[in-house]
Protein backbone atom coordinates (compact mmCIF):
# COMPACT_ATOMS: atom_id res chain seq x y z
CA UNK A 1 0.00 0.00 0.00
CA UNK A 2 1.44 3.30 -0.90
CA UNK A 3 0.05 6.36 1.07
CA UNK A 4 1.04 10.01 0.64
CA UNK A 5 -0.26 13.64 1.17
CA UNK A 6 2.24 15.96 0.60
CA UNK A 7 4.56 13.82 -2.36
CA UNK A 8 3.32 11.99 -5.37
CA UNK A 9 2.24 8.53 -5.77
CA UNK A 10 5.90 6.57 -5.17
CA UNK A 11 3.86 3.92 -8.05
CA UNK A 12 6.36 3.31 -11.09
CA UNK A 13 3.00 5.03 -13.19
CA UNK A 14 3.90 8.00 -11.00
CA UNK A 15 7.12 8.47 -11.88
CA UNK A 16 7.66 11.50 -13.90
CA UNK A 17 8.94 10.46 -17.11
CA UNK A 18 8.65 13.98 -18.17
CA UNK A 19 12.16 15.38 -16.49
CA UNK A 20 14.08 13.78 -19.62
CA UNK A 21 11.68 14.93 -21.82
CA UNK A 22 12.25 16.20 -25.35
CA UNK A 23 13.32 19.93 -25.53
CA UNK A 24 11.28 21.73 -28.76
CA UNK A 25 14.63 22.17 -30.40
CA UNK A 26 15.32 18.48 -30.61
CA UNK A 27 11.50 18.12 -31.36
CA UNK A 28 12.39 19.96 -34.47
CA UNK A 29 14.94 17.63 -35.66
CA UNK A 30 12.26 15.00 -34.62
CA UNK A 31 9.57 15.83 -37.00
CA UNK A 32 12.53 16.33 -39.85
CA UNK A 33 13.01 12.67 -39.97
CA UNK A 34 9.57 12.53 -41.26
CA UNK A 35 9.02 12.55 -44.95
CA UNK A 36 5.70 14.15 -45.37
CA UNK A 37 3.97 12.48 -48.54
CA UNK A 38 0.61 14.54 -48.75
CA UNK A 39 -2.12 13.47 -50.29
CA UNK A 40 -3.32 14.80 -53.26
CA UNK A 41 -7.29 14.96 -52.24
CA UNK A 42 -7.67 16.64 -48.88
CA UNK A 43 -10.57 17.03 -47.42
CA UNK A 44 -12.18 20.26 -48.59
CA UNK A 45 -12.58 23.10 -45.86
CA UNK A 46 -16.37 23.15 -45.64
CA UNK A 47 -16.56 19.33 -45.18
CA UNK A 48 -13.36 19.63 -42.53
CA UNK A 49 -15.36 22.18 -40.52
CA UNK A 50 -18.89 20.07 -40.58
CA UNK A 51 -16.77 17.22 -39.70
CA UNK A 52 -15.00 19.00 -36.59
CA UNK A 53 -18.62 19.96 -35.56
CA UNK A 54 -19.53 17.50 -33.22
CA UNK A 55 -18.13 14.11 -34.34
CA UNK A 56 -19.05 10.74 -32.13
CA UNK A 57 -15.79 9.75 -30.33
CA UNK A 58 -13.67 7.64 -32.86
CA UNK A 59 -15.97 8.13 -36.66
CA UNK A 60 -13.89 10.52 -37.90
CA UNK A 61 -9.73 10.76 -38.92
CA UNK A 62 -7.70 13.10 -40.61
CA UNK A 63 -6.38 13.37 -44.12
CA UNK A 64 -2.99 11.49 -43.05
CA UNK A 65 -1.73 8.94 -40.81
CA UNK A 66 2.18 8.91 -39.37
CA UNK A 67 4.31 5.31 -40.23
CA UNK A 68 7.13 3.47 -39.68
CA UNK A 69 8.11 0.00 -40.43
CA UNK A 70 10.20 -2.78 -39.12
CA UNK A 71 12.36 -5.68 -40.26
CA UNK A 72 14.48 -7.60 -37.78
CA UNK A 73 17.65 -7.50 -39.12
CA UNK A 74 17.35 -4.34 -40.17
CA UNK A 75 15.19 -2.06 -37.40
CA UNK A 76 12.79 0.88 -37.91
CA UNK A 77 12.80 1.81 -41.62
CA UNK A 78 11.39 4.67 -43.62
CA UNK A 79 9.25 7.27 -41.11
CA UNK A 80 6.39 9.06 -43.14
CA UNK A 81 3.27 10.92 -43.15
CA UNK A 82 1.24 9.58 -45.75
CA UNK A 83 -2.89 9.81 -46.82
CA UNK A 84 -5.08 8.19 -44.18
CA UNK A 85 -6.22 4.98 -45.82
CA UNK A 86 -6.97 1.25 -46.01
CA UNK A 87 -4.32 -1.34 -44.98
CA UNK A 88 -3.36 -3.96 -47.44
CA UNK A 89 -3.25 -7.64 -45.64
CA UNK A 90 -2.54 -10.46 -46.37
CA UNK A 91 -5.31 -13.28 -44.88
CA UNK A 92 -1.74 -14.57 -43.03
CA UNK A 93 -0.66 -11.47 -41.21
CA UNK A 94 -0.02 -12.89 -37.98
CA UNK A 95 -1.79 -9.80 -35.69
CA UNK A 96 -5.31 -11.21 -37.07
CA UNK A 97 -4.40 -14.84 -35.61
CA UNK A 98 -2.33 -14.83 -32.65
CA UNK A 99 -3.35 -11.00 -31.57
CA UNK A 100 0.31 -9.44 -31.41
CA UNK A 101 -0.51 -5.69 -30.97
CA UNK A 102 -0.32 -2.58 -29.16
CA UNK A 103 -1.84 0.91 -28.77
CA UNK A 104 -1.44 4.00 -26.71
CA UNK A 105 -4.37 7.28 -26.19
CA UNK A 106 -3.67 10.62 -26.23
CA UNK A 107 -5.16 14.12 -27.07
CA UNK A 108 -3.74 17.03 -28.98
CA UNK A 109 -5.53 19.99 -27.54
CA UNK A 110 -5.86 24.12 -29.17
CA UNK A 111 -5.32 26.62 -26.61
CA UNK A 112 -6.74 30.10 -26.95
CA UNK A 113 -3.96 31.56 -28.90
CA UNK A 114 -4.22 28.67 -31.58
CA UNK A 115 -0.99 26.98 -30.47
CA UNK A 116 -1.24 22.58 -30.47
CA UNK A 117 -0.08 20.84 -27.21
CA UNK A 118 -0.06 17.33 -26.16
CA UNK A 119 -0.13 15.82 -22.35
CA UNK A 120 3.30 14.25 -20.99
CA UNK A 121 3.65 11.69 -24.38
CA UNK A 122 6.86 10.98 -22.98
CA UNK A 123 4.75 8.69 -20.11
CA UNK A 124 3.20 7.14 -23.10
CA UNK A 125 6.22 6.42 -25.18
CA UNK A 126 7.19 5.17 -21.97
CA UNK A 127 4.47 2.55 -21.33
CA UNK A 128 4.06 1.62 -25.00
CA UNK A 129 7.86 0.46 -25.04
CA UNK A 130 6.57 -1.65 -21.91
CA UNK A 131 3.86 -2.98 -23.65
CA UNK A 132 5.71 -3.73 -26.82
CA UNK A 133 8.21 -5.84 -24.21
CA UNK A 134 4.93 -7.70 -22.88
CA UNK A 135 3.96 -8.47 -26.49
CA UNK A 136 7.48 -9.91 -27.79
CA UNK A 137 7.53 -6.21 -30.17
CA UNK A 138 10.23 -4.37 -31.18
CA UNK A 139 10.78 -1.05 -28.97
CA UNK A 140 10.56 2.18 -30.66
CA UNK A 141 12.45 4.89 -29.15
CA UNK A 142 10.74 7.84 -27.25
CA UNK A 143 12.31 10.08 -29.87
CA UNK A 144 10.13 8.02 -32.81
CA UNK A 145 7.24 7.88 -30.68
CA UNK A 146 7.20 11.84 -29.42
CA UNK A 147 8.67 12.89 -33.62
CA UNK A 148 5.95 11.05 -35.19
CA UNK A 149 3.05 12.76 -32.88
CA UNK A 150 4.04 16.13 -33.37
CA UNK A 151 4.65 15.17 -37.68
CA UNK A 152 1.17 14.20 -37.69
CA UNK A 153 0.02 16.54 -36.01
CA UNK A 154 1.93 19.33 -37.80
CA UNK A 155 0.60 17.92 -41.43
CA UNK A 156 -3.02 18.15 -39.82
CA UNK A 157 -3.31 20.99 -37.28
CA UNK A 158 -6.21 22.61 -39.20
CA UNK A 159 -8.24 19.26 -37.53
CA UNK A 160 -7.52 19.99 -34.23
CA UNK A 161 -11.05 21.49 -32.56
CA UNK A 162 -10.59 24.02 -30.72
CA UNK A 163 -14.47 23.58 -28.89
CA UNK A 164 -14.89 23.14 -25.08
CA UNK A 165 -13.95 19.69 -24.49
CA UNK A 166 -12.80 18.94 -27.62
CA UNK A 167 -9.67 17.57 -28.83
CA UNK A 168 -7.72 15.95 -31.63
CA UNK A 169 -8.00 12.13 -30.61
CA UNK A 170 -4.12 10.57 -30.93
CA UNK A 171 -4.06 6.39 -31.92
CA UNK A 172 -0.44 5.30 -31.89
CA UNK A 173 -0.34 1.64 -32.46
CA UNK A 174 1.92 -1.15 -33.52
CA UNK A 175 1.31 -5.00 -34.86
CA UNK A 176 2.98 -7.81 -36.36
CA UNK A 177 2.32 -7.77 -40.32
CA UNK A 178 4.20 -10.72 -41.52
CA UNK A 179 2.64 -13.16 -43.20
CA UNK A 180 3.25 -16.23 -41.73
CA UNK A 181 0.99 -18.76 -39.57
CA UNK A 182 3.67 -19.82 -37.03
CA UNK A 183 3.75 -18.79 -33.49
CA UNK A 184 6.93 -16.78 -32.70
CA UNK A 185 7.08 -12.98 -32.34
CA UNK A 186 7.02 -11.48 -36.02
CA UNK A 187 9.79 -10.59 -38.11
CA UNK A 188 8.09 -7.52 -39.59
CA UNK A 189 5.87 -5.09 -37.34
CA UNK A 190 3.89 -1.73 -38.67
CA UNK A 191 4.00 1.57 -36.18
CA UNK A 192 1.20 3.71 -37.56
CA UNK A 193 -0.36 6.72 -35.67
CA UNK A 194 -4.51 7.94 -36.40
CA UNK A 195 -5.71 10.95 -35.66
CA UNK A 196 -9.52 11.61 -34.41
CA UNK A 197 -11.14 15.15 -33.84
CA UNK A 198 -13.31 14.15 -30.94
CA UNK A 199 -15.80 15.87 -28.33
CA UNK A 200 -16.91 13.87 -24.50
CA UNK A 201 -16.41 10.60 -25.05
CA UNK A 202 -19.75 9.80 -23.81
CA UNK A 203 -22.70 10.83 -26.29
CA UNK A 204 -24.04 12.46 -23.14
CA UNK A 205 -21.31 14.50 -21.82
CA UNK A 206 -19.94 14.67 -18.20
CA UNK A 207 -23.07 12.96 -16.36
CA UNK A 208 -22.72 10.27 -13.94
CA UNK A 209 -22.33 6.78 -15.19
CA UNK A 210 -23.46 3.42 -13.76
CA UNK A 211 -21.12 0.54 -13.27
CA UNK A 212 -21.97 -3.44 -13.27
CA UNK A 213 -18.87 -5.45 -10.92
CA UNK A 214 -18.39 -8.50 -13.39
CA UNK A 215 -18.19 -11.53 -10.90
CA UNK A 216 -17.76 -14.31 -13.58
CA UNK A 217 -15.45 -12.67 -16.26
CA UNK A 218 -11.66 -11.33 -15.10
CA UNK A 219 -9.42 -8.91 -17.22
CA UNK A 220 -6.39 -10.20 -16.49
CA UNK A 221 -5.15 -12.76 -14.08
CA UNK A 222 -1.29 -12.39 -12.41
CA UNK A 223 1.77 -13.04 -15.05
CA UNK A 224 -0.74 -11.89 -17.76
CA UNK A 225 -1.31 -8.67 -19.99
CA UNK A 226 -3.35 -6.37 -18.02
CA UNK A 227 -0.71 -3.80 -17.28
CA UNK A 228 0.05 -3.80 -21.26
CA UNK A 229 -2.00 -1.58 -23.26
CA UNK A 230 -2.74 -4.50 -25.94
CA UNK A 231 -5.85 -4.91 -28.38
CA UNK A 232 -6.02 -8.84 -26.35
CA UNK A 233 -7.23 -6.78 -23.02
CA UNK A 234 -9.82 -5.05 -24.59
CA UNK A 235 -11.34 -7.89 -26.71
CA UNK A 236 -12.11 -9.63 -23.48
CA UNK A 237 -13.76 -6.77 -22.12
CA UNK A 238 -16.50 -6.73 -24.40
CA UNK A 239 -18.89 -9.77 -23.81
CA UNK A 240 -19.28 -8.72 -19.41
CA UNK A 241 -19.15 -5.09 -20.52
CA UNK A 242 -22.34 -6.38 -22.85
CA UNK A 243 -23.66 -8.22 -20.08
CA UNK A 244 -23.18 -5.08 -18.01
CA UNK A 245 -25.72 -3.22 -20.41
CA UNK A 246 -28.05 -6.26 -20.27
CA UNK A 247 -28.36 -5.38 -16.49
CA UNK A 248 -29.02 -1.76 -17.36
CA UNK A 249 -25.44 -0.30 -16.62
CA UNK A 250 -23.32 1.84 -18.96
CA UNK A 251 -19.85 0.37 -18.20
CA UNK A 252 -18.44 -3.00 -16.58
CA UNK A 253 -15.94 -3.18 -13.53
CA UNK A 254 -13.76 -6.16 -12.96
CA UNK A 255 -12.30 -8.04 -9.84
CA UNK A 256 -9.04 -9.67 -9.50
CA UNK A 257 -8.94 -13.05 -10.85
CA UNK A 258 -7.12 -14.38 -7.49
CA UNK A 259 -9.31 -13.88 -5.02
CA UNK A 260 -12.51 -11.98 -7.28
CA UNK A 261 -12.75 -9.62 -4.04
CA UNK A 262 -10.82 -6.26 -5.34
CA UNK A 263 -11.15 -3.62 -7.27
CA UNK A 264 -9.14 -3.68 -10.45
CA UNK A 265 -10.13 -1.40 -13.28
CA UNK A 266 -13.03 -0.51 -15.79
CA UNK A 267 -12.91 -1.84 -19.58
CA UNK A 268 -11.25 0.88 -20.49
CA UNK A 269 -10.67 3.05 -17.54
CA UNK A 270 -8.78 3.28 -13.86
CA UNK A 271 -11.38 3.49 -11.33
CA UNK A 272 -10.59 5.93 -8.00
CA UNK A 273 -12.78 6.06 -4.71
CA UNK A 274 -12.87 9.00 -2.61
CA UNK A 275 -13.52 8.63 1.09
CA UNK A 276 -15.32 10.91 3.47
CA UNK A 277 -12.00 11.84 5.12
CA UNK A 278 -10.83 13.09 2.13
CA UNK A 279 -8.68 10.38 1.36
CA UNK A 280 -8.45 9.21 -2.23
CA UNK A 281 -7.95 5.89 -2.81
CA UNK A 282 -7.39 3.13 -6.04
CA UNK A 283 -6.32 -0.02 -6.67
CA UNK A 284 -2.60 -0.87 -6.55
CA UNK A 285 -0.39 -1.62 -9.79
CA UNK A 286 -0.43 -5.64 -9.39
CA UNK A 287 0.73 -5.98 -13.17
CA UNK A 288 -2.77 -6.81 -14.27
CA UNK A 289 -4.13 -3.14 -13.79
CA UNK A 290 -3.27 -0.92 -16.56
CA UNK A 291 -0.55 1.58 -15.58
CA UNK A 292 -3.02 4.86 -16.61
CA UNK A 293 -1.14 8.18 -17.53
CA UNK A 294 -4.06 10.19 -16.39
CA UNK A 295 -4.80 8.13 -13.29
CA UNK A 296 -0.78 9.03 -12.28
CA UNK A 297 -1.62 12.78 -13.23
CA UNK A 298 -4.70 12.59 -10.71
CA UNK A 299 -2.56 11.01 -8.17
CA UNK A 300 -0.18 14.08 -8.16
CA UNK A 301 -2.99 16.76 -8.14
CA UNK A 302 -4.87 14.83 -5.49
CA UNK A 303 -1.98 14.67 -3.09
CA UNK A 304 -0.80 18.83 -4.14
CA UNK A 305 -4.26 19.78 -2.68
CA UNK A 306 -3.01 17.90 0.17
CA UNK A 307 -5.47 14.91 0.48
CA UNK A 308 -4.34 11.50 1.36
CA UNK A 309 -3.73 9.48 -1.71
CA UNK A 310 -3.59 5.56 -1.04
CA UNK A 311 -2.67 2.91 -3.62
CA UNK A 312 -4.17 -0.41 -2.32
CA UNK A 313 -6.19 -3.54 -2.47
CA UNK A 314 -9.87 -2.29 -2.60
CA UNK A 315 -12.34 -5.07 -1.42
CA UNK A 316 -15.20 -4.87 -3.47
CA UNK A 317 -17.42 -5.43 -0.29
CA UNK A 318 -15.76 -2.26 1.81
CA UNK A 319 -16.74 -0.24 -1.34
CA UNK A 320 -20.28 -1.64 -0.73
CA UNK A 321 -20.75 -1.34 3.19
CA UNK A 322 -18.94 1.90 2.70
CA UNK A 323 -21.73 4.07 0.57
CA UNK A 324 -24.63 2.69 3.16
CA UNK A 325 -22.48 3.76 5.89
CA UNK A 326 -21.56 7.04 4.45
CA UNK A 327 -17.88 6.19 4.61
CA UNK A 328 -17.35 6.13 0.59
CA UNK A 329 -18.49 9.69 -0.72
CA UNK A 330 -17.58 9.59 -4.00
CA UNK A 331 -16.14 7.69 -7.14
CA UNK A 332 -15.42 8.13 -10.62
CA UNK A 333 -13.22 6.87 -13.17
CA UNK A 334 -10.58 8.14 -15.50
CA UNK A 335 -8.91 7.40 -18.93
CA UNK A 336 -7.19 9.62 -21.74
CA UNK A 337 -10.37 9.39 -23.79
CA UNK A 338 -12.95 9.45 -20.75
CA UNK A 339 -10.42 12.45 -18.73
CA UNK A 340 -12.70 12.05 -15.36
CA UNK A 341 -15.80 10.51 -15.00
CA UNK A 342 -17.88 10.28 -11.93
CA UNK A 343 -19.67 7.28 -11.33
CA UNK A 344 -22.97 7.59 -9.85
CA UNK A 345 -24.59 3.72 -9.08
CA UNK A 346 -22.67 0.40 -8.48
CA UNK A 347 -24.36 -2.21 -8.92
CA UNK A 348 -23.48 -6.41 -8.83
CA UNK A 349 -25.72 -9.26 -8.52
CA UNK A 350 -26.20 -9.09 -4.54
CA UNK A 351 -26.17 -4.95 -4.56
CA UNK A 352 -27.22 -1.96 -5.81
CA UNK A 353 -25.58 1.61 -4.77
CA UNK A 354 -25.71 4.67 -5.54
CA UNK A 355 -22.54 6.86 -4.68
CA UNK A 356 -23.48 10.21 -3.18
CA UNK A 357 -26.81 11.77 -4.22
CA UNK A 358 -26.27 10.04 -7.45
CA UNK A 359 -24.94 13.21 -8.38
CA UNK A 360 -21.45 14.16 -9.70
CA UNK A 361 -18.73 14.29 -6.81
CA UNK A 362 -17.35 17.77 -5.44
CA UNK A 363 -13.71 16.48 -5.71
CA UNK A 364 -14.44 14.17 -8.63
CA UNK A 365 -15.23 17.91 -10.94
CA UNK A 366 -13.18 20.05 -8.95
CA UNK A 367 -9.98 17.64 -9.92
CA UNK A 368 -11.54 16.86 -13.39
CA UNK A 369 -11.84 20.60 -14.03
CA UNK A 370 -7.94 21.27 -12.90
CA UNK A 371 -6.33 18.69 -15.26
CA UNK A 372 -8.77 20.06 -18.23
CA UNK A 373 -7.36 23.37 -17.37
CA UNK A 374 -3.91 22.37 -17.49
CA UNK A 375 -5.03 20.47 -21.10
CA UNK A 376 -6.32 23.18 -22.28
CA UNK A 377 -3.54 25.87 -21.21
CA UNK A 378 -6.04 27.74 -18.93
CA UNK A 379 -3.81 27.05 -15.83
CA UNK A 380 0.00 26.94 -15.41
CA UNK A 381 1.35 23.95 -16.48
CA UNK A 382 3.51 23.54 -12.96
CA UNK A 383 4.55 19.58 -13.13
CA UNK A 384 5.81 20.48 -16.84
CA UNK A 385 3.24 17.64 -18.47
CA UNK A 386 2.85 19.74 -21.53
CA UNK A 387 4.57 19.74 -24.84
CA UNK A 388 4.48 22.48 -27.48
CA UNK A 389 3.44 20.25 -30.77
CA UNK A 390 2.51 23.09 -33.18
C1 LIG B 1 -7.99 5.90 -23.77
O1 LIG B 1 -8.52 6.35 -22.76
O2 LIG B 1 -7.35 6.62 -24.54
C2 LIG B 1 -8.10 4.49 -24.10
O3 LIG B 1 -7.24 3.99 -24.74
C3 LIG B 1 -9.30 3.77 -23.62
C4 LIG B 1 -10.29 3.38 -24.66
C5 LIG B 1 -10.75 4.42 -25.59
C6 LIG B 1 -9.91 2.12 -25.35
Amino acid sequence: MTTSSTTPATSSSTTSTDASGILPAELEDLVTLFDVRATDSPTPDAERAAALESPRFGTVFTDHMARVSWRQGDGWLDRRIEKYGPLQLDPATAVLHYAQEIFEGMKAYRHADGSVWTFRPDANAARFARSAHRLALPALSVDDFVGSIAALVRTDVDWVPSGEDSSLYLRPFMFASESFLGVRPAAEVEYLVIASPVGPYFAGGVKPVSIWVAEDYHRSGPGGTGDAKCGGNYAASLLPQTLAQEQGCDQVCFLDATTNTYLEELGGMNVFVVMADGSVHTPELTGSILEGVTRSSILQLVADRGHAVVERRIPLAEVVSGLADGTVREIFACGTAAVITPVGRLAGTTFDSTVGDGEPGELTMAIRGELTDIQYGRAADRHGWMRRLA
